[in-house]
């Protein structure tokens, strides 16, 4: 399984991509809102940055699929590694079949369900994003839809790749990997959370106190 991360903050992905963990970026119109910056020169900020698909999301306030055609190809535009990021509806359906059938990458999101993602692999979806954190937000295992699409993607052959989202803690993270996910995308505050373990920090601090009590500093 490989890493995405999850934010449009650019200080938070320097530092990860500074750490050589991820190969990719995902935002979505939250995350960019958090920052109060305008959505191109984020997306084109952040293409400096990370060498690998930075998935865009069309706005929140355009619905039809003619809307969203347009806006895709907008973000297409910004950077050749630019991922349009399309929202799991009929008429998101319908934008990320004419986006692929011009050469664009999709990323279905918001996908709950399995079903969601058979259509949207169905569409031509260059990536799917079934939200772990959110199921379980309302006591439905996230984990148990990723392993079921997986399972799905496999015995049909699909190839759209299955990105696990709404990514919240270092546990998440091991089960979307056991359960099959090709990619996690992750908020940085996980990544560092997965960096530690108090066994580490204690052997850091025994090796330094064995080396210093023979060799000084
Ligand atoms: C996915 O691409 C979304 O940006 C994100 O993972 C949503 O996470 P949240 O449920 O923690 O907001």
């Amino acid at each position: 399984m490989k890493f995405f991360i999850d934010t449009a903050k650019v200080e938070d992905i320097k530092k990860a991509n500074d750490m050589g963990v991820i190969c990719g970026v995902t935002t979505n119109p939250s995350l960019i809102a958090k920052e109060g910056r305008v959505f191109e020169e984020v997306i084109a900020e952040i293409a400096s940055i990370v060498d690998g698909p930075i998935s865009g999301e069309v706005k929140a306030t355009t619905t039809d699929a003619e809307g969203m055609i347009e806006e895709g190809r907008a973000i297409a535009a910004i950077h050749p590694n630019m991922v349009v990021k399309i929202p799991m509806t009929p008429e998101g359906l319908k934008a990320c079949k004419q986006l692929t059938k011009e050469g664009i990458k999709t990323n279905v999101t918001l996908v709950f369900t399995a079903n969601q993602a058979l259509l949207a692999a169905r569409a031509g979806a260059t990536y799917v994003s079934p939200f772990l954190g959110r199921l379980d937000d309302i006591s439905v295992r996230g984990v148990d839809l990723i392993a079921e699409i997986a399972q799905i993607f496999d015995v049909a052959g699909i190839d759209t790749q299955i990105i696990a989202a709404s990514v919240r803690n270092p546990i998440h993270v091991t089960d979307c990997a056991l359960a099959g996910a090709d990619i996690a995308t992750v908020p940085y505050a996980v990544i560092e959370q997965m960096t530690k373990h108090p066994l580490t920090d204690a052997g850091i601090a025994k090796f330094q106190a064995d080396y210093k009590a023979v060799f000084g500093e």
